[in-house]
């Protein structure tokens, strides 16, 4: 059953199987690859994508539950702020710390990160601990929570001159 959204800011209409979760038709159906699976539970949060702006795991939503809503994707991030691609102040801050090492969950941890930051502008080490539940098995974490900090100084300085 074909199911319309809106991805990356284009409109797009997916024939998927209703139940299908969003992360296969993403990647499978639309062949937008940066959100990636690893453990297909809910559990680690590589597939994290954007749902009207909030951070939902698609591993385990179904396609059908997506339609009408702007889904974005770690492509279509610098748009969704207003940047070049791959320019969302997340993503230069991940840059700048040197966040990834093997890089397979970071695409997911840009996107949590990205959405934490939409809701709380200046989020403290424990906010960052309670909204990054991705797993990373490079143990990541410290970095993560430092470019986190660091790009929402950027953003607040960005926002202080706008
Ligand atoms: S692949 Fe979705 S949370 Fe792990
Ligand atoms: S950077 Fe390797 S799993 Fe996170």
């Amino acid at each position: 059953m074909p199911v319309t959204l809106t991805l990356n800011g284009k409109p797009a209409t997916l024939d998927a199987d209703p139940q299908m979760p969003l992360l296969w038709a993403i990647r499978e159906l639309a062949g937008i690859t940066g959100t990636k699976f690893g453990c297909g539970i809910a559990a680690c949060g590589a597939c994290t994508v954007h749902l009207n702006g909030a951070a939902v795991r698609s591993c385990v939503y179904p396609v059908s539950a997506a339609a009408g809503t702007r889904v974005t994707t770690i492509e279509g991030l610098g748009a969704s702020a207003g940047q070049p691609e791959g320019e969302h102040p997340v993503q230069k801050a991940w840059i700048a710390v040197q966040v990834p090492q093997c890089g397979y969950c970071q695409s997911g941890m840009i996107m949590a990160a990205s959405a934490l930051l939409a809701q709380k502008a200046a989020p403290t080490d424990a906010d960052i601990d309670a909204a990054m539940t991705n797993i990373c098995r490079c143990g990541t974490y410290p970095r993560v929570r430092q470019a986190i900090h660091d790009a929402a100084r950027t953003m607040a300085d960005a926002k202080g001159r706008a």
